[in-house]
């Protein structure tokens, strides 16, 4: 299945599966060997990092936790600027090292307000794992130590990723089609 149409748009095949899996298994590897004998803490945000959480924590072979939070920043194709919290942290987290799983880094606002709201609460370290940056969008200076894959500046769906709600669950990467 090379092109995929949701809703109003068209999208192709643009990062398929096996390669997606490559680079989550050199992203967890990364984090094997960094945060061994720290019993971190992943905070994987849902909804769009579902399928990067799973495919990620399959291969994390160290003593850590999982926990989920909730944000939403997206209306359709274009940022809102406005970040809101749906579903707050439960765990506390004082004294923690922290990792975030994020599926997708844009301007970064969004990551930005989690760095903010976590860092109240006093964990030791927070570290940033995305699936994927789009460095020419960001907005705010980050440390993402953990990046499976940069792309361009296009929106895409897939892998958890959606358009309107639509998409997550193809097991591959599409870019829209602009036509
Ligand atoms: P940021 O706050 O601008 O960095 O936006 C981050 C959020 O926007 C991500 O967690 C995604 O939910 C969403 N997002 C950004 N780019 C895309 C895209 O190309 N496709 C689908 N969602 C996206």
């Amino acid at each position: 299945m090379n092109t995929i149409q949701i809703k109003d748009k068209r999208f192709t095949v643009s990062i398929k599966e096996e390669e997606i899996l490559k680079e989550v298994s050199r992203v967890a590897d990364e984090i094997n060997r960094d945060l061994a004998g720290k019993n971190p803490l992943f905070l994987s945000v849902l909804n769009g990092s579902f399928m990067f959480t799973a495919d990620l924590m399959k291969r994390i072979t160290i003593p850590c936790e999982i926990s989920f939070v909730k944000l939403a920043s997206y209306q359709g194709v274009s940022s809102t600027g406005a970040v809101k919290e749906v579903i707050g942290i439960n765990e506390d987290l004082s004294g923690r090292t922290v990792v975030i799983v994020e599926d997708i880094v844009d301007t970064g606002l969004t990551m930005q307000r989690l760095l903010d709201t976590l860092g109240t609460r006093g964990p030791k370290e927070i570290h940033i794992a995305t699936l994927l940056v789009k460095p020419e969008k960001l907005k705010v200076d980050l440390n993402i130590e953990y990046a499976a894959m940069r792309i361009p500046n296009d929106f895409i769906v897939g892998y958890g990723l959606d358009y309107d709600g639509f998409g997550r669950n193809y097991k591959d990467i599409y870019t829209v089609v602009n036509e």
